[in-house]
């Protein structure tokens, strides 16, 4: 199985509660090795940008606003097939369908408020990384 990487961030909710290192363990006890990671208050530019693909869902505005109310952990993360690793341990986005042991069942308010993002693909993985990483940020 190959070494890859993927692009995760740790939301607002979980930032505000000081979830950042409970839900960073999760990830390194998932196989998963932080690369690059920085705290950062999205822009309002930042998030409609970074979540342009779902500009025309209802949920879209809520979602940005949601998105800058609080600083977010942007990280890259790197394993073995990372994208599925991650999402593995992130679980469901709604975490009423998540499993047992995975971040969002364990930490996660809603479907908006579900403590992690990440990348559903090694192209947006790569694509999402770029959006917030100089390749000199990240130290594998
Ligand atoms: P994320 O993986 O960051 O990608 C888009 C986000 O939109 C998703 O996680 C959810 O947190 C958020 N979202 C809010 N409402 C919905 C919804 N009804 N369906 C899917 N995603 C939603």
């Amino acid at each position: 199985m190959a070494v890859t990487r993927t692009f995760s961030i740790i939301k607002p909710d979980a930032t505000r509660r000081n979830l950042t290192g409970a839900v960073t363990a999760m990830l390194e006890d998932a196989g998963l090795r932080v690369v690059a990671s920085k705290r950062i208050h999205m822009t309002r530019e930042q998030a409609e940008g970074f979540y342009a693909v779902h500009r025309e869902r209802p949920f879209f505005s809520e979602l940005v606003d949601f998105m800058i109310s609080a600083p977010v952990v942007v990280q890259v993360l790197e394993g073995e097939d990372a994208v599925k690793r991650n999402r593995d341990v992130m679980g469901a986005t709604n975490p009423a369908d998540a499993a047992e042991g995975t971040i969002r069942k364990t930490y996660a308010e809603s479907i908006e408020a579900n403590s992690v993002h990440g990348s559903d693909s090694d192209e947006n993985a790569a694509i999402e990384i770029a959006f917030f990483f100089k390749p000199e940020e990240i130290v594998g």
